[in-house]
């Protein structure tokens, strides 16, 4: 039997879920409810039950599953309750998307992706900008080769955060926040670079730092990547740059795409040149399959296909193992900083310190700074 509509429940009201996630669920109407909103903080809680006319709210995940017996929760909650609240919603019966980072180390991607085999349910990482505007298009059209190989990758995440950004208090700590800039604010570029690239990272040298704001984790990071097919890729991400942009670029063979955004990539932020018979650089206009803008926000769009996945009784895009890709890939990037070497993707495995925390050394760094 088909299931039809999808019973959704919300855990966060905080920064982006009530920016995104709340939103995203309420203007799906069409084919999910939204059944509870969670959030320890009251005043939160009320502001989103009013606004998004939802009237079950909790400051408990277990009581709000027990009594609400939801199909989807969305996790919107600092990333050190993201391995413990997706392990729940899993054996509650529900599959959880949740908030990247999809958690704070391979030891614990690997605990959920235990319970989703356990369960038979799956835990969705978000990777919003794989959805975004023009994302699809540009992958559609790297994989059909229309352009050639891609040879070379730019990742830069140039954003500004105030000090009055780490007043909440989970930020900016390794234990709650696991990593800084590179993991907070550029893990959509990253993510999104390396999958257009078509995801065969095979190793990373980097480094990585703390240059200026009064953080554990770091504000600065640079990178560079290499592919099994040859290709390479530069990943430059920080919190200190009154730039406030986020600018990819993939050379193929035969053309540059770009993609010039900041939050949200549009369609038309992307552009494609070539160089013509005389050397002249054209943009060309042709781009596959136009779509119209998005509508809400990006997390609407990765939405939409989770729920489709759901009734269909099919797994989601992007399962805990897919989320693991990017963390595997952010993790190497901290051990290469840390050790001074390349570190090549498959390489940590149990028993190795960054199995078990996604930027081993990033206390000891701090420390070491202190006493320089
Ligand atoms: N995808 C994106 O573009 C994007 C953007 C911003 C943040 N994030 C991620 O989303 C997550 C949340 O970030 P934020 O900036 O919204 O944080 P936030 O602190 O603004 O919001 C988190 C909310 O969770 C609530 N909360 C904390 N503990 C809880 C508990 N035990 N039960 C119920 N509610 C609880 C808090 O009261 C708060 O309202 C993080 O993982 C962050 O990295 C993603």
């Amino acid at each position: 039997m088909t299931r039809s509509r999808v019973r959704i429940a919300v855990v966060g009201a905080g920064g982006i879920g009530a920016s995104a996630h709340l939103p995203a669920v309420s203007s799906l109407a069409d084919e999910a409810d939204l059944v509870a909103i969670v959030d320890l903080d009251e005043a939160k809680r009320d502001e989103a039950g009013a606004r998004f006319g939802c009237a079950n709210l909790y400051d408990d995940l277990s009581v709000m599953l027990a009594e609400q017996q939801p199909d989807l929760v969305a996790l919107a909650t600092p990333p050190s309750l993201h391995e413990p609240m997706a392990i729940e919603v899993m054996r509650a019966g529900a599959w959880a998307y949740c908030e990247k980072p999809l958690t704070g180390s391979l030891a614990s991607a690997d605990r959920i992706i235990a319970a989703e085999r356990e369960t038979g349910q799956w835990c969705v990482g978000v990777s919003q900008f794989r959805y975004a505007g023009g994302s699809r298009q540009a992958y559609d059209a790297l994989r059909s080769r229309r352009w050639g190989r891609p040879l070379i990758g730019v990742a830069h995440t140039t954003w500004y955060r105030g000090p009055e950004y780490w007043d909440i208090p989970w930020r900016g700590k390794f234990r709650t926040e696991f990593g800084g800039a590179t993991t907070t604010q550029a893990y959509h570029a990253i993510d999104l670079l390396v999958w257009l690239m078509g995801g065969d990272w095979s190793g990373v040298s980097a480094i990585v730092d703390t240059l200026d704001r009064p953080i554990e984790v770091e504000d600065a990071s640079a990178a560079v990547l290499r592919f099994e097919s040859g290709a390479i890729a530069t990943l430059l991400s920080t919190v200190l740059s009154s730039a406030q942009e986020t600018r990819l670029q993939v050379t193929t063979e035969r053309a540059t795409i770009d993609l010039d955004t900041l939050y949200l990539p549009q369609r038309d932020e992307w552009s494609l040149r070539q160089v013509d018979a005389d050397g002249a650089t054209q943009i060309v206009a042709d781009w596959p399959e136009p779509e119209p803008p998005l509508e809400v926000n990006a997390h609407r769009a990765q939405i939409r296909s989770v729920l489709s996945a759901w009734r269909e009784g099919r797994a989601p895009e992007v399962t805990a193992a897919e989320a693991r890709k990017t963390l595997e890939l952010l993790t190497a990037l901290y051990k290469s900083s840390a050790t001074r070497v390349e570190v090549a993707r498959g390489e940590i495995s149990s028993g190795d310190p960054f199995y078990e925390a996604l930027d081993a050394a990033g206390p000891d760094r701090k420390g070491l700074a202190a006493r320089v």
